[in-house]
């Protein structure tokens, strides 16, 4: 039996049900959340990656949708560590929280409506491959922006541009898209964020170039300027991914992923680079609580 948070209560999984008649369910104005959390064998312990970063995240995108719940933050930290002890879990999952509109009404605005929040979690290996590297394309479909649904917002109707784009890279026999944003930059991939790597500097696309402000991009940042590579945040051009000496993603989801080629053209050599490998390694530690000055990332689950 698999326990769920809903309505204020830990219920198990067939007791969470919502109306066919959900206002979100039809408009997409619900708000999301993709968290981690990892199990060490060596201590035989569970860690939560950045927790509380994540509900941060939740509540300001709830803000932007005039969406208010009852719970806090702190109050969600500790949920969804209970959530994973009455679960009993020991595997490396993934957790996803909810806030929808519960109201059983037509009409998409975001005033006089009620936010709920529920919370589950899944067990997660590798969303996509982190060893061999990935094959991706530049995608026909462009990023949203911020005047349409804002990219920075996890809202659930901004995905089907995800949807479109990773749908079509699969159908051309890639693994993942790379989307590009109205001005024809490099914005991400369909559900993370991307960084190259040109004479031993990382280079990402600011946040100004229509990307979720991810979590584990500011990571990645950390543990590169710590490891002395120099991050620089400007815009990327569609052939300068076709020149990069490494490219990679990152997410909560994809954790580090090397992409080994891009429409159909090597990156580098055509297998995962150094400093891509370098940085997974620390990130992979981290993530397990096994690293000194990371260890405020995640947070131990007695
Ligand atoms: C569109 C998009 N970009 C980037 C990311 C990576 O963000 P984070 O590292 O906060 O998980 C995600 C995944 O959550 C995403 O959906």
């Amino acid at each position: 039996m698999e326990y769920v948070y809903f309505e204020g209560k830990i219920v198990p999984e067939d007791q969470a049900k919502i109306s066919v008649k959900t206002n979100s369910l039809h408009y997409g104005t619900a708000i999301f959340e993709g968290i981690r959390a990892y199990y060490d064998k060596e201590t035989d312990k569970m860690w939560g990656l950045f927790f509380r970063e994540h509900y941060e995240r939740l509540f300001q995108n709830m803000k932007v949708l005039n969406m208010e719940i009852e719970e806090t933050i702190d109050q969600l930290v500790e949920i969804t560590k209970e959530l994973i002890k009455v679960n009993k879990i020991k595997s490396d999952i993934y957790i996803r929280p909810l806030v929808y509109f519960s109201d059983l009404k037509i009409s998409p605005k975001l005033i006089g409506y009620t936010a709920k929040i529920t919370i589950y979690t899944y067990p997660l290996g590798d969303y996509i491959d982190i060893n061999d590297g990935i094959k991706a394309v530049v995608s026909s479909w462009t990023r949203l922006n911020d005047n349409m649904i804002p990219p920075r917002l996890k809202v659930a109707g901004a995905y089907v541009n995800s949807a479109f784009s990773k749908t079509e890279a699969i159908l051309n026999g890639a693994d993942e898209a790379i989307v590009l944003n109205k001005n024809g930059f490099v914005s991400e991939g369909s559900a993370e964020n991307i960084f190259i790597v040109r004479n031993g500097k990382l280079i990402t696309p600011p946040l100004s170039d229509d990307i979720l402000e991810g979590i584990t991009r500011r990571a990645i940042i950390t543990i590169a300027e710590d490891l002395g590579y120099p991050v620089e945040e400007r815009h990327i051009s569609r052939t300068e991914l076709y020149v990069a000496d490494e490219v990679f993603f990152c997410g909560t989801g994809a954790q580090v992923s090397p992409v080994v080629e891009i429409d159909h053209r090597k990156v580098g050599d055509g297998k995962p680079g150094k400093i891509t490998k370098s940085i997974q390694e620390v990130y992979f530690q981290a993530v397990r609580g096994r690293v000194e000055k990371y260890k405020d990332w995640v947070i131990p689950i007695e």
